[in-house]
Order: C-alpha cells, then sequence, then structure tokens
C-alpha cells in the first residue's frame, strides 16, 4: 500500500508542529527504545520476558539497510518475531480521531487496552525513525516527507503493529468514534485500512462502537448517520455481532470534567445529582 496519508492518519504521532519542525530519527533513539523495553518487561508487565537488545538488532536489521522510503511491513518480520505478544479478551480498545479522549477513558476505565500498551507500541511511540540503505548502522538525522514516501519505516512498523494487535482481539472490542467531523469511520485510517479487516468474527463476540460528540458540536455522525452507517453495515456483512452507542454517557462525562462550564455539562451534572436524591 502506497503512503498517501498525512502525518496525523498516523495513529500515535501527534501532530503539532514540534513533529513537523523536527522529522528527523528522534535523538538517542536507542536509548530511548532499549529503556522502555527494560522498562516495560520489569515495571509494566513483567510476565514478560524480552530480549530488549535483540529487539533492538532486529529493528534497526529491518531499517538501516534499506533505502528509507522503502521499508515494508515484512522488514520488521523478525523484529515482531522477537516481541511475542497474548492478552486477555474484553480489554482491547480501537479509536481513530478521538486521541486525547481516548487517554482519559483507558486512564479511567483501566483495563483497556490499546496499541500504546503493547510492547512495541510502548516502546515506539512518539518517535521517529529513518535509515539509509548505504549508512552503515546509523539513523538519519533528517528524514524524507511522509508524502514522497512509498513505505515510509514509521508507518510500515505502525501498520504491522496495528495489524497484530487487530488480529490478536477477543471476546468485546470497543470502538471509540469522533461523532464531530466527516467521516468519523475513514476507511483510510488506520482502524478502517488496517484493523477492522483483521478483526476475526470467529473470536470477536462483540464490537462495541462508541460514537461521541464534542461537548460544544458539531454532531455530524451518529450510530444513524454518515460513514459509521457504513461501518455497522460491513460489522452486519462480515458476521459481526455489534452495537452502537452515541453519547456513551462515561464519554460525556469524562469530557465535563475537562470542561464543566459547558452547558450540556450543566444538565449531565443536574440529572447525576436527581440521581443521587431519588435514591
Ligand atoms: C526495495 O526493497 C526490495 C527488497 O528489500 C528491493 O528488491 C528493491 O529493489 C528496493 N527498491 C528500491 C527502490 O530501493
Ligand atoms: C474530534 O475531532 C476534532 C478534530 O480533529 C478534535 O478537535 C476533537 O477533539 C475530536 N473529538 C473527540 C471527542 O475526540
Ligand atoms: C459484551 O457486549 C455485549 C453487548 O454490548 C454485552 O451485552 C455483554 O455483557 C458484554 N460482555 C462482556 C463480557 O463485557
Amino acid at each position: 500500500m502506497s503512503f498517501v496519508l498525512p502525518i496525523c492518519f498516523l495513529p500515535l504521532l501527534l501532530c503539532p508542529s514540534q513533529l513537523r519542525a523536527q522529522l528527523g530519527t528522534t535523538p538517542n533513539i536507542r536509548q530511548i527504545v532499549v529503556g522502555r523495553c527494560y522498562n516495560y518487561i520489569n515495571l509494566v508487565n513483567p510476565s514478560y520476558r524480552y530480549d530488549c537488545e535483540e529487539i533492538w538488532r532486529q529493528f534497526e536489521e529491518a531499517v538501516v539497510h534499506q533505502s528509507y522510503c522503502n521499508v515494508t511491513v515484512e522488514d520488521y518480520g523478525q523484529m515482531f518475531y522477537a516481541v511475542p505478544q497474548s492478552w486477555p479478551c474484553d480489554r482491547f480498545l480501537f479509536w481513530s480521531k478521538t486521541r486525547t479522549l481516548m487517554h482519559s477513558y483507558a486512564a479511567v476505565v483501566r483495563h483497556f487496552w490499546t496499541l500504546e500498551d503493547t510492547p512495541v507500541g510502548y516502546m515506539f511511540n512518539d518517535l521517529i525513525w529513518c535509515g539509509q540503505e548505504d549508512s552503515g548502522t546509523s539513523l538519519l538525522g533528517s528524514c524524507p516527507e511522509w508524502s514522497t514516501c512509498g513505505n515510509h519505516p514509521v508507518y510500515s512498523l505502525w501498520r504491522q503493529a496495528s495489524q497484530i494487535f487487530a488480529e490478536m482481539a477477543c471476546g468485546n472490542v470497543t470502538v471509540l468514534l469522533n461523532g464531530s467531523i466527516v467521516n468519523a469511520f475513514n476507511r483510510k485510517s488506520m482502524f478502517g485500512s488496517v484493523e477492522l479487516d483483521n478483526l476475526d468474527p470467529q473470536k470477536v463476540d462483540y464490537v462495541n462502537v462508541k460514537v461521541v460528540t464534542n461537548l460544544n458540536g458539531p454532531s455530524i455522525e451518529s450510530c444513524s448517520q454518515g460513514s459509521i452507517v457504513d461501518l455497522l453495515h460491513i460489522l452486519q456483512s462480515r458476521g459481526f455481532h455489534w452495537t452502537c452507542t452515541d453519547n456513551d454517557q462515561t464519554l460525556m462525562i469524562l469530557q465535563c470534567v475537562q470542561d464543566p462550564k459547558q452547558p450540556s455539562c450543566q444538565t449531565c451534572a443536574a440529572s447525576l445529582l436527581k440521581g443521587f436524591t431519588d435514591k
């Protein structure tokens, strides 16, 4: 697949200008990745035993000897092989264009597991890199424009990580979509182009879609409007059980916590209070 997406479509990279200004390999990337790896296996998830140095070696192998616009998903095969993983069912959280809210949601509903909680997602979150065929073992200080690359090394890694994450998903999975934008379900997003196609109806009990709009609107798409209807059709035709919820209460409350003065939050607070006094 050719890499036509702007940087903002990458699932885990922040969009701000900070990254645009600095599109070279993240300084000290080796120390960051290996350090995060040790952090992961010792503190975050001690049940995993990985060889962190080996993971880095496989990563370098995939990236440094390739021309920088020609790193495919397959090139990372050996690296992912060094990071076997499994996770209990009912915890998988997918999202698109809801990054900030997803973070608060996952922090509050502690059992959710996102791509950033997987070992590779954890190690490479927010990092940038590219190598060069003849550069020996070094990564480049300045990487090519994303749009000029056929197979951008950063995109290929996330694509592979997303695919593995979706293939592992089992039980109930949750999908968080943004009802305040057109094309909330975007076939070019990582969810629409990789994850959805790799969910297995044999392993997944329910796909629970949650559509959430910004507190101050606009309300453009919903379970019965826009591209989300297409998503539900796809789920139906592939034999998934699914539910779809507009403006789930937990998600609205989470937004209100960050912006309590919104008029819609007053109603929310009032109905919560009413719930208390009715008891
Ligand atoms: C891309 O990589 C493949 C295999 O790794 C190689 O056969 C091909 O020549 C490379 N293409 C370019 C343009 O470097
Ligand atoms: C929906 O997308 C817009 C535009 O990207 C963003 O500003 C907003 O925070 C998103 N809303 C939610 C609930 O994630
Ligand atoms: C899975 O989702 C369905 C539909 O939302 C729900 O009825 C069921 O209780 C959920 N099961 C678990 C284990 O969360």
